[in-house]
C-alpha cells in the first residue's frame, strides 16, 4: 500500500515517473545531528521515522553531547559521531549503540584536538576525525567499540601570510575521507587549501604523505572519490571559490597519491556565478556511483513551496551525471533543497530518496529521487526541528 501511493503520487508530480518506489517492509528511521539554535537550548541526535508523507520524531538523545555534527554508521545498530563543542576548544569522538526504537546509548568516548566535523572508518578498526577548529586530525583505535583507544594525530602549523580570513587564519581539516583502495585517508584543509593525504597503515597509524596544493582562497571543504574504469577520480567542493574541482588520482610507488586536474568550474556549472556570500557545502555520490550531488549554502537562489503551502526562498541541490571513463561531471539539474542553509543532505541506500538538513530553518525535508536520471523530484515528506539541523542520515 505504501509504495502503490508513492508511486501514484509520484506520477501525478513534476511530469517525472518514479518506477523505484521499492515497498518497505518497516518504516525507515533518519538521524538528524543539531546544535542548539539559541542559549539554553539542547543540541543532541533526533531519530524520525517517515512514514507515506509524514516524518515523526521518535527519539531525542544527548548520547553524542549538545553539538553532534557528523554521524558515521559501522552498523545498523552501532554508530560513531563527534561532538563538536563549538565555539569552545574541546570535543569528543564517541561510540554509540542504536537501540531498534532510535534512543541511542555511548558506550565509549574519547578527546579530539577540537571541533571536530567529520568521521571516516578505516582499516580493521580504525576511525580518523578531521578537526575543524582544533586544526588537526585524530585517529583512533575503536576493535573494541564500548573502549575507544587514541592514536596519535597532529595538528597543523597555520598559515603564515598576512591579512588572511579568519576562516584561514588555521589550519582547518573538514572531511575525512577514505579513497577506493581503503590504504589512504585525504583530510580537505579549509583553512591552508590542501588536500592532506595520510595512508592508513595496517597498524591503524596514520602516516602523512606530501600534501595537494591549492590556490589561496579555495577553501576545499568536502570530497568524494570515484573508481572510474580504468582510473580514480576526486571530486572536490570549494566553501570559499565556490567551485567543484575534479583530479585524476595516480598511486605512487612511494605511496604518496598524485593529484591532476582535469575540471574546475562554479559549483552551479561551467559559465555560472553564485551571489556574494555562497557557501558549498555537501557532495556526495549517488549509491549507483552515477551521479555527483552538492549542496550550496547561503544563496537563496530557489523558490520551495512547504507542505502547507508557503512559498520560502531556498538554496539549491546540484546534480551532475559523471562519466566513469573519462571523470568528467556534466550537470543535470539545480533544484531547491527546502529552504536556506543545506549543510548536508543523504541518499538512502536505494537512491530513491534524499533527505535535506536545513541548518538555518530547523527543517529537514525528504525528496523523492529518479534513479536513472538521477533527477530530485517532490518532496514527499518535512518536519522542522529544535535546533540548527546540520547533518541527517537514514538508518540502514
Ligand atoms: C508554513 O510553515 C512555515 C514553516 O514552519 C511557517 O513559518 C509559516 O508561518 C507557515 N505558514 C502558514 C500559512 O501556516
Amino acid at each position: 500500500m505504501r509504495s502503490t501511493t508513492r508511486v501514484a503520487a509520484a506520477v501525478l508530480s513534476a511530469g517525472l515517473t518514479f518506477t523505484n518506489a521499492a515497498p518497505c517492509a518497516e518504516p525507515s528511521q533518519l538521524f538528524v545531528a543539531t546544535y542548539p539554535a539559541a542559549e539554553g537550548q539542547v543540541g543532541g541526535i533526533t531519530t524520525f521515522t517517515l512514514g507515506t508523507n509524514t516524518l515523526t520524531k521518535s527519539a531525542f538523545s544527548n548520547a553524542c553531547g549538545p553539538y553532534p555534527s557528523w554521524i558515521t554508521f559501522a552498523s545498523k545498530d552501532q554508530l560513531y559521531c563527534v561532538d563538536e563543542a563549538w565555539p569552545s576548544p574541546n570535543g569528543d569522538f564517541y561510540s554509540i549503540k542504536a537501540n531498534a526504537d532510535g534512543t541511542l546509548q555511548s558506550l565509549s568516548k574519547a578527546p579530539t584536538h577540537g571541533g571536530p566535523v567529520s568521521i571516516v572508518l578505516y582499516g580493521s578498526g580504525g576511525a580518523a576525525v578531521a578537526d575543524y577548529a582544533g586544526g588537526g586530525i585524530n585517529a583512533f583505535d575503536i576493535k573494541n567499540p564500548s573502549s575507544i583507544v587514541a592514536l596519535t594525530g597532529p595538528t597543523f602549523p597555520a598559515p603564515t601570510e598576512a591579512g588572511a580570513t579568519e576562516a584561514q587564519k588555521q589550519a582547518r581539516p573538514h572531511q575525512a575521507v577514505l579513497d577506493p583502495t581503503g590504504k589512504f585517508v585525504i583530510f580537505p584543509d579549509l583553512g591552508s587549501d590542501l588536500i592532506r593525504v595520510f595512508k592508513a597503515e595496517d597498524s591503524l597509524a596514520l602516516t602523512e604523505k606530501p600534501s595537494h596544493t591549492l590556490t589561496r582562497g579555495t577553501g576545499p571543504r568536502h570530497a568524494t572519490f570515484l573508481k572510474g574504469t580504468d582510473k580514480t577520480y576526486l571530486y572536490l567542493v570549494n566553501e570559499i571559490a565556490n567551485t567543484l574541482k575534479v583530479f585524476t588520482v595516480t598511486y605512487n610507488a612511494d605511496e604518496s597519491l598524485g593529484f591532476t586536474e582535469i575540471y574546475s568550474q562554479s559549483t552551479h556549472g561551467a559559465g555560472q556565478s553564485v551571489p556574494a556570500g555562497t557557501a558549498a557545502a555537501e557532495i556526495t555520490f549517488s549509491p549507483d556511483n552515477k551521479f555527483l550531488t552538492l549542496s550550496s549554502r547561503l544563496e537563496n537562489t530557489q523558490e520551495f513551496t512547504l507542505a502547507n503551502g508557503t512559498t520560502i526562498k531556498s538554496d539549491p541541490l546540484i546534480t551532475y551525471s559523471v562519466d566513469a571513463t573519462t571523470g568528467q561531471p556534466t550537470h543535470v539539474q539545480t533544484v531547491a533543497a527546502g529552504g536556506y542553509n543545506p549543510r548536508h543532505f543523504s541518499f538512502n541506500k536505494a537512491g530513491t530518496l534524499v533527505a535535506s538538513a536545513l541548518q538555518a530553518e530547523g527543517r529537514i525535508v525528504i525528496f523523492e529521487r529518479d534513479v536513472a536520471s538521477g533527477k530530485i523530484g517532490k518532496a514527499i515528506a518535512e518536519a522542522n526541528i529544535e535546533g540548527l539541523p546540520n547533518f541527517v542520515t537514514f538508518r540502514e
